[in-house]
């Protein structure tokens, strides 16, 4: 039996097609219903619906062999363990966003503050990558108001269709990260389950390059 952490909602729903199309039976899986553990025996899976950030914590523990998240969460979270595929669903962009008129004149603003709701990512690229110290002020939700009330200069943040920057009169400044959902294993799970678990990766890889072709 193999315990799979689904991250509730779309996403979720999204991987039960890709499994589905490598020929698992998610029939259980489907069941529109508040139960958060959902198990068919026929088909040797369990699925557990989490919170998305809570994903690569049962992961990590091993109280999930598996899990499907996006790669925001993983490097937010910075757990141990495998990730193994790229699901290539739930694509968008980790960005810097600000008013449109910082545009290329993001590096001038000393000591910036940063809106987020992602303070691990936010100082691996100020202080990791562009080698600047900033402020970060941690958010948990519509981080664009930062920028717009005077909280913040810039945020970083998620764009997937670009609607709410827009919207609220923001832009793109830099790009972060390109962000997709991933498939993430147990470390311990990968060599003690590796005859369920290597043949579900390479069906799924089948899947997807599949997939691809037709694109
Ligand atoms: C996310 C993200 C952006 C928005 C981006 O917010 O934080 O606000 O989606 O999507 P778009 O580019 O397609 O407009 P979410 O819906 O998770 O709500 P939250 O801001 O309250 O966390």
């Amino acid at each position: 039996m193999l315990t799979i952490a689904l991250s509730k909602g779309r996403l979720a729903d999204q991987t039960l097609d890709l499994m589905e199309k490598a020929g698992y039976d998610v029939t259980a899986a489907r069941e529109k219903s508040r139960k958060l553990i959902l198990e068919d025996q026929n088909a040797g899976l369990r699925f557990i619906l989490a919170k998305p950030s809570d994903v690569p914590t049962y992961v990590e523990y091993g109280a999930a062999d598996l899990g499907v998240v996006g790669k925001d969460t993983l490097l937010e979270e910075g757990r141990q363990l495998y990730e193994v595929l790229d699901l290539g669903v739930g694509k968008c962009r980790m960005c810097v966003a600000g008013p449109a008129s910082l545009k290329d004149k993001l590096d001038e603003i000393p000591n910036k503050r940063v809106g987020t709701k992602y303070p691990n990512i936010t100082r691996n690229y100020f202080e990791g990558v562009k080698k600047e110290s900033v402020e970060i002020i941690k958010l948990n939700g519509s981080v664009e108001l930062a920028p717009l009330t005077g909280l913040a200069e810039v945020i970083v943040d998620i764009v997937e269709s670009g609607r709410t920057l827009y919207e609220n009169g923001l832009d793109v400044l830099e790009t972060v990260a390109d962000i997709s959902a991933r498939l993430v294993v147990n470390r311990v799970s990968m060599k003690m389950k590796a005859d369920e678990i290597k043949p579900m990766i390479s069906r799924l890889r089948d899947v997807l390059q599949e997939q691809e072709g037709e694109n």
